[in-house]
């Protein structure tokens, strides 16, 4: 049985359907949701599923990352993850932390890859005037937002569509993809999934 460690700043939906996911024949369950941030909703519905948690508040390590993720590496270490899954997680990683973890860490990102890296990605389609938007989930690597692609999910841009009304459509395929992906990935099997909603 693989054991997941999933790493938040938010809501946690994405985090929920990942530990909603983990049940019965699945080869993974959930041993830890952790975050940045102690008030992160998320770790009040993971408590809710029974799941451990840890919260690191990384402001008061101001520019010093490396502290703030020495400090949450140790709660992520004392749960002996085989698999680290970002979920929401909105902090950048060292590459030192991206060392530790490389080959068994993944990450969803509301765009899709290559297309549209960092933040705000619904309006950079919008503003582009894309058909289609859709979400990526990807090994994380030292290259913020890069990394080999495990899974993409595609949606039609509608007529009238504003970034919250992408963003919650998008968000939908987000909680299909990434446990579809994760199943495949804790089986050892990292051929890309490719679904449209
Ligand atoms: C989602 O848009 C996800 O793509 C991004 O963070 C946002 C919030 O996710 N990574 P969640 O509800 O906290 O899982």
């Amino acid at each position: 049985m693989k054991r997941v460690a999933i790493l938040i700043s938010g809501g946690g939906s994405n985090m929920m359907a990942l530990v909603r996911s983990m049940t019965g024949d699945h080869p993974a369950r959930a041993v830890l949701v952790a975050s940045n941030d102690p008030a992160a909703s998320g770790l009040e519905k993971a408590r809710a599923a029974g799941i451990a948690t840890a919260a690191v508040d990384h402001r008061p390590f101001k520019a010093d990352r490396a502290a703030f993720e020495a400090e949450l590496i140790a709660h992520i270490e004392a749960a002996q993850p085989d698999i680290l899954c970002l979920a929401g997680f909105m902090r950048v990683l060292t590459p030192g932390f991206v060392a530790r973890f490389q080959g068994r860490m993944l990450n969803i990102h509301p765009s899709l890859l290559p297309k549209y890296p960092g933040l705000h990605t619904h309006q950079r389609a919008l503003n582009a005037g894309d058909q289609e938007a859709g979400c990526t989930v990807h090994e994380v690597t030292a290259v913020l937002d890069d990394g080999p692609l495990l899974g993409q999910a595609r949606v039609p841009v509608l007529a009238g569509d504003t970034a919250e009304t992408l963003a919650a459509r998008v968000l939908r395929e987000e909680h299909r993809l990434y446990p579809e992906v994760l199943r495949r990935y804790a089986a050892g099997d990292h051929s890309p999934v490719f679904t449209t909603g």
